[in-house]
């Protein structure tokens, strides 16, 4: 692909892909593993793509030490262009002919963790999106697919198991104490889905039969000592299988399927064909060392990488522009998964509650701010950055639309189409959508195909105008639904979207009036909906179950939105009115010239005591509406923003929501205490959630009265806590108040859990997501920077306090002085130099930047301009910075 430049950073364009100009038939790696320098041989079998007029071949790679290139058995000259490996006298003609490179790596010095690398003496490989280039000189590409066999050597003692993609078909020992292993892939593969590990590793294994009668090995390989964290794993990873076969048909279509736990890991897991890699952050749970969301979070991600071996490994990205094809889709997928495990109306609704939490407290924000991109995106400077969470959220709920637009059993045809298409190619965003609108040839995406493929191409979050009128004498509703969707870099104007808007009408006293439930499919910018032989104004319910990812303006009344709060059918949209009218009285606080004072009425209190005391309502449900929506998301509804004076407004509702409902609370403390077996099922973990607000609650309020009851029961709760999420919430609730006790209890949490690495994050994390009084918490994180325990080399320990502080504690980042965005500079550049990846992700914690009020605005401004003239940056932070600063 062309390269063009921005800044001083070439760009690659989605309009420049060509077809490769050779195929990849067959490659035989070789391996003689060593952690300072590594041996590859690298044989490959090629072919010129008939399709593709004669051209050299360019083959990439990086931080290779180049031995040798043979061609046929033979020496051939080569240059050296840049990083590209590039052979211009090859045999002519359609025949295919074998390329021999050898070359050495230095895994030990790798620490960027993309290629190979070595983490606690354990080598493994990461090479999505482009990491295989780091291994071995190659077509990196995902388009090039190949059948692989891998012969690993090392030393026994050292490397006792030695791990590749596909089946294990020959082991043996070696002279020096050194032994091998030879893997063969039964499926071809784009190079990104390549995997190695070699270590020193247990497994858990368990033996299955499939529905279509197949017999699989599955495992989950961890460090010897934490084989007792891997059954919830395990039980996921069987939960996936069966789940997939049931709802899509699709079976696991390998022998042996093995995941393997890693400590460092840039991201959350990889879906290396048959050897996911994992973060240990998402394999290693039990119930004294991992909280109902660690677990939650573990089913969700196994349950995403082994989707993928359908949804991105049978079926691939032409090129990472196609990235949402698998993301997206894979997201979607393990969304409704981890729906249909948790079984009830109200579980799905929580975890959809959860879900749209996150896209509009994380793909809002992004798709408002200077890295805005679509979900297909035109171009980039460097593909890391576009793993994104428009790429995965935004591009899952484009999936939820088309599955919306077709019909639940119309998807699914829709998706066996898609697979009897393009098993084994690489194909684009538009062959998805195709394969679902060609399955159910008389819907509504059909209809609008072209138009609804918008999603893709165009940026920012559009907004759906309501506004309904009542016709008392005509006895008829109207309700007028329009949209529009702001500028975003690159795109000045957009057109019209396909938005299908689920919603119903409730009368004055919350009860549905029958027939009034439906999906409207908006694709005008302006369309009427009306509803006849209505007799009194009604309450219209509007994005049930949030149909479509907008922003819905709509003048609701406080009256309406307390009666959709109390009565709506669906559970999402009562949830979202309480949020609606505690936002709206953050707003008004916030904006307000007054002092900070009591922000929250009797009408919002004595809403959320009748949802505290609601006999019928789930503990988990209960927790979600009075949890107050957070800073950022305030943020996000205003033009300029004062990060001090949100925090002031939401720390004051909190204390009044603490106060005003203080026995309700207690009963709430009270009434939820589980002492059984702990289960992470979603009526156990919902009360434990609920418990856990409700403890913070009063320690909250004992914080003012000085009163020391509750404080003294969070501690002794913390002490005697029969889980993790127990015992972290007393600790938050403890440290949340600024508690005296806090001190003492963070030293025994760690004298408790030295050894353990995860829980030693949520102890980094915990300090530097506290709130701030006083300014006390930037001092706090550099004094932990400090502590033993602190690797900033590790990426779990970094985020656990540096993104914590930077990226999750508003309050306490953005400071009058500006010294939180000077130690998010130096901290930048201090990662950039060993990796980028994770330094570009910090990067973006000042992304929005424009939007803030003086003086943090010009603070921010010269912060991100002190990074971006740093003169050896990596493309990564660089492509992050420049478009921060661009206009
Ligand atoms: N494909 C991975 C997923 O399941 C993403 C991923 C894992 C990744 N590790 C990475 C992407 C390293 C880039 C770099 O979502
Ligand atoms: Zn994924």
């Amino acid at each position: 692909m062309t390269s063009l430049r921005e800044g001083n950073t070439p760009v690659v364009k989605r309009e420049d892909y060509a077809a490769p100009a050779f195929l990849v038939d067959s490659v035989d790696l070789c391996f003689d593993l060593d952690p300072a320098k590594t041996r590859v041989l690298n044989k490959m079998r090629l072919r010129r793509n008939p399709a593709v007029a004669a051209q050299p071949l360019r083959l990439d790679g990086e931080d290779l030490n180049l031995a040798r290139v043979l061609v046929n058995g033979e020496g051939s000259s080569f240059k050296l262009e840049g990083k590209q490996l590039v052979l211009e006298k090859l045999p002519e003609g359609e025949e295919p002919f074998e390329l021999e490179i050898f070359t050495t790596c230095a895994p030990a010095k790798n620490s960027k963790l993309m290629g190979l690398y070595v983490s606690q003496g354990t080598f493994f490989t990461q090479c999505e999106a482009e990491g295989f280039r780091r291994i071995t000189y190659f077509l990196d590409r995902p388009d090039v697919m190949a059948s692989y066999q891998v012969t690993l050597r090392a030393d026994k003692a050292a490397y006792p198991v030695l791990l590749s993609n596909g089946n294990l078909v020959e082991q043996g020992d070696l002279d020096d104490g050194r032994h091998y292993a030879r893997w063969v892939d039964p499926h071809k593969k784009p190079c990104y889905l390549f995997a190695l590990v070699a270590g020193q590793l247990v497994a858990r294994e368990q033996r299955i039969r499939s529905r279509s009668g197949g017999e699989h090995l599955l495992q989950v390989y961890v460090r010897p000592g934490d084989l007792d964290k891997t059954e919830h794993a395990m039980n996921s990873l069987m939960a996936s299988i069966a789940w997939d076969e049931a709802r899509f048909g699709l079976p696991l279509d390998l022998e042996r399927f093995m995941i393997v736990a890693t400590s460092d890991f840039n991201m959350g897991a990889m879906e290396n064909k048959g050897l996911n890699i994992f973060n240990t952050k998402y394999v290693l749970a039990n119930p004294a060392t991992a909280t109902d969301a660690d677990y939650a979070g573990i089913e969700s991600v196994v349950g995403h990488e082994y989707f993928h071996n359908w949804t991105g490994n049978r079926v691939t990205c032409r090129d990472w522009f196609q990235l949402s094809l698998k993301e997206g889709l894979t997201v979607f997928r393990d969304q409704e998964f981890s729906m249909d495990m948790a079984g009830s109306v109200s579980a799905r609704a929580v975890k959809r509650i959860e879900d749209v939490r996150v896209l509009r407290s994380a793909q809002f924000p992004e798709d408002a701010g200077p890295m805005a991109h679509p979900v297909r995106p035109d171009q980039y400077a460097e593909i890391n950055n576009f793993y994104t969470v428009t790429i995965y959220e935004k591009g899952s709920e484009v999936v939820r639309m088309q599955q919306t637009l077709v019909g639940r059993e119309g998807f699914a045809r829709g998706m066996k189409l898609y697979f009897e298409r393009h098993d084994g190619q690489a194909v684009t965003c538009d062959d998805f959508a195709q394969a679902i609108a060609d399955a159910n040839p008389d819907s509504e995406l059909a209809r609008l195909l072209p138009q609804f493929k918008r999603w893709y191409s165009q940026a920012g979050t559009p907004r759906l105008h309501a506004s309904g009128y009542f016709d008392a004498e005509a006895r008829r509703y109207t309700l007028t639904l329009g949209q529009s969707c702001p500028a975003t870099p690159g795109q000045p104007s957009k057109k019209a979207f396909v938005i299908p808007v689920a919603l119903g009408l409730l009368d004055a006293q919350g009860r549905e009036i029958e027939g009034s439930a439906r999906t409207v499919v908006l694709s005008e910018t302006s369309q009427t909906v009306v509803f006849e032989g209505i007799d009194a104004a009604p309450v219209p319910s509007i994005l049930r179950g949030f149909s479509a990812p907008v922003i819905l303006e709509h003048d609701s009344s406080d009256a309406e939105l307390l009666t959709l709060l109390a009565h709506d059918s669906d559970p999402f949209n009562r949830w979202e009115a309480g949020q609606r009218l505690a936002l709206r009285r953050a707003l008004a606080a916030v904006q307000s010239a007054d002092a900070v004072h009591q922000p929250l009425d009797a009408a919002y209190l004595d809403a959320m005591r009748a949802i505290l005391r609601a006999p019928e309502l789930d503990a988990a449900f209960k927790e979600l509406v009075l949890t107050l929506p957070g800073e950022g998301y305030i943020a996000e509804q205003l033009d300029e923003v004062d990060p001090q004076r949100i925090h002031a407004v939401r720390e004051a509702m909190r204390e009044q929501l603490a106060h005003a409902l203080q026995e309700d609370w207690i009963q709430a403390f009270e009434a939820h205490q589980d002492n059984g077996a702990f289960r992470p099922d979603p009526v156990s973990s919902g009360r434990r959630a609920l418990a856990g607000l409700a403890l913070n609650m009063l320690c909250l309020a004992a914080r003012e009265n000085g009163n020391p009851v509750w404080p003294g029961k969070a501690l002794q709760r913390f002490k005697d806590a029969g889980n993790m999420t127990d015992r972290v919430n007393a600790l938050s609730a403890l440290v949340g108040s600024g508690s005296a006790l806090a001190q003492p209890a963070l030293e025994r949490f760690h004298a408790l859990f030295k050894g353990e690495e995860l829980v030693l994050d949520k102890w980094f994390a915990l300090q530097a997501g506290a709130p701030d009084r006083g300014g006390n918490i930037l001092p706090l994180v550099k004094q932990l920077m400090q502590h033993p325990d602190f690797h900033l080399r590790n990426p779990n320990r970094a985020r656990s306090l540096i993104f914590s502080y930077c990226n999750a504690n508003p309050g306490a980042f953005h400071r009058v002085d500006a010294a939180g965005y000077r130690f998010w500079s130096e901290r930048v550049l201090e990662i950039d130099a060993f990796n980028p990846q994770v330094a570009a992700r910090l990067a973006r914690a000042l992304d929005r930047w424009k939007k803030l009020a003086e003086p943090y605005r010009s603070a921010a401004r010269e912060a991100i301009a002190r990074v971006a003239a740093k003169a050896d940056l990596s493309n990564d932070v660089r492509e992050v910075v420049t478009r921060a600063l661009a206009d």
